[in-house]
């Protein structure tokens, strides 16, 4: 790290179109250099390389072969940015610690436990980090929920809900044609996908590797059909047009956690639906609820207070604002960077940079990483077996009973630092 200019040399691995926009999105960030972009296919990487140079005026190194990057570079860097495909993520994020760098790796799920376990060996032994880039636990939505339950306005949380359901038939069936990485695994696999962008704000909320842990994982999975259907209706994918789909269109995750709660998960990406998320989140004094028409909230005695029996729902939008988490509401004040869903890109990937800067443990470490990934491989494995409960192990091998304090920051996901926000305390 050039220690003076206060910048972090960063590698960029995967241009896809994700990778492109998040590598666009880190420019952003202050103190960031970007000097050695890579994807294996090498129009990619040098539209990346592209890019960089518009913005910095700086040509970075270019690679197609990651491995040459991280002999080649590695010494010199301080991070890797890794937003290749779910099924690569952890090789690379392993190698690149092992060469000497922090990891932010894009989101997934894991395909083995060994994976997991590697990035945790991995992280351990090299002292290097591995940051899941789950954007969501930064969302303005979910981070005014988490200050409402710090604040204890839930009451003791009982259960959260939430899900990816998200249509994505034409990206996952033109996978071929876009180079995109979806398809083989909905061929393939059949299980919870892509766990995390919910899972990650519930964990969060509910201390998970901290005093709390997930126990057991069990899935069920129904019929595949909407790609199949989908693809009967594109003329260019007659090849697909008798492919068989492993992947159940819905599936249902619950996962038990040791302090009683339960999580209910739903991966739903390949029938026609609206995007929605389902948050959902219920304690012993209120709910909220993500909603088609505008999510809602009744917590009792205090928002949706009506005389007798009647529990009435109120609009969240109409609250939001008193319970602002103050990271976001310094970040409207001061002008959010829309540009990457809605300013919550910008946010996780500036508490990146903040842990790499500070040389500190990022919000989301590596047991935060793996636990959260390893729900794709347990699910599968409970598919597999009927929808049996499967134990989640324990990435920490014992820590989360008697953690260490976390590191109190605006970017912290623990807890709710207004100290931090204070002006004589905020650095920049
Ligand atoms: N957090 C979010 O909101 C969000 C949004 C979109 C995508 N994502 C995640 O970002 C990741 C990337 O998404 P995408 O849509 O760009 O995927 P993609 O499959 O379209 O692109 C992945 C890119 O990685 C490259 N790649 C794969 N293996 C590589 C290797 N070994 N070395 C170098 N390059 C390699 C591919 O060539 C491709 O260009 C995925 O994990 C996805 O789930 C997250």
């Amino acid at each position: 790290m050039d220690e003076q200019a206060k910048t972090i040399r960063v590698a960029c691995i995967g241009l896809g179109p994700r990778g492109l926009g998040q590598m666009k999105e880190l420019l952003n960030v202050p103190g960031v250099g970007v000097c050695a972009v890579c994807d294996q296919c090498e129009d990619r990487a040098l539209e990346g390389a592209a890019a960089v140079e518009e913005r910095t005026a700086q040509r970075p190194a270019i690679y197609t072969d990651y491995r040459r990057l991280l002999k080649k570079e590695g010494e010199s860097l301080d991070a890797v940015l890794c937003c290749t495909t779910w099924i690569t993520h952890s090789r690379i994020a392993v190698d690149a610690m092992r060469a000497g760098c922090h990891v932010a790796a894009e989101v997934g799920g894991a395909a083995s436990m060994g994976e997991c376990w590697e990035l945790v060996r991995a992280s351990e032994e090299t002292g290097k980090f591995c940051m899941l880039l789950e954007n969501c636990c930064y969302d303005r939505n979910e981070m005014a929920l988490f200050h409402m339950q710090r604040q204890g306005l839930f009451g003791e949380v009982v259960h959260c809900e939430g899900g990816y359901r998200h249509d994505l038939r034409e990206e996952i069936a033109f996978g071929r044609e876009n180079r995109h990485g979806r398809l083989a695994n909905f061929i393939h696999r059949n299980g919870e996908l892509y766990p995390t962008h919910q899972l990650g704000p519930i964990a969060k909320l509910l201390g998970i590797n901290r005093g709390n842990r997930f126990l057991t994982v069990s899935s069920i999975a129904g019929k595949a059909r909407g790609l199949h259907e989908y693809i009967q209706t594109q003329p260019r994918l007659e090849y697909l047009k008798n492919q068989v789909f492993n992947e159940g269109d819905v599936v249902d995750t619950t996962i038990t956690c040791a302090n009683g709660e339960t999580i209910h998960l739903v991966h739903d990406c390949s029938l026609p639906r609206p995007y929605s998320r389902g948050y959902a989140l219920q304690g012993t004094r209120g709910i909220y609820q993500e909603a088609p028409f505008g999510n809602a909230i009744f917590i009792e005695g205090l928002l949706g207070k009506k005389e007798g029996w009647d529990h009435s729902w109120e609009k969240f939008d109409d609250h939001r604002e008193k319970f602002e988490h103050p990271l976001w509401a310094r970040y409207l004040d001061e002008g959010v960077h829309f540009g990457g869903h809605g300013g919550m890109d910008f946010l996780v990937l500036s508490a990146f940079v903040d842990a790499v800067l500070c040389g500190a443990t990022p919000p989301i470490d590596v047991y935060d990483t793996a636990a959260w990934m390893s729900v794709t491989a347990l699910s599968e494995q409970s598919v597999a077996l009927g929808g049996a409960p499967v134990p989640v192990p324990d990435f920490t091998n014992g820590r989360w009973i008697d953690r260490e304090p976390f590191r109190r920051g605006i970017y912290c996901l623990e807890d709710v630092c207004g100290e931090c926000f204070l002006e004589s305390n905020l650095k920049n």
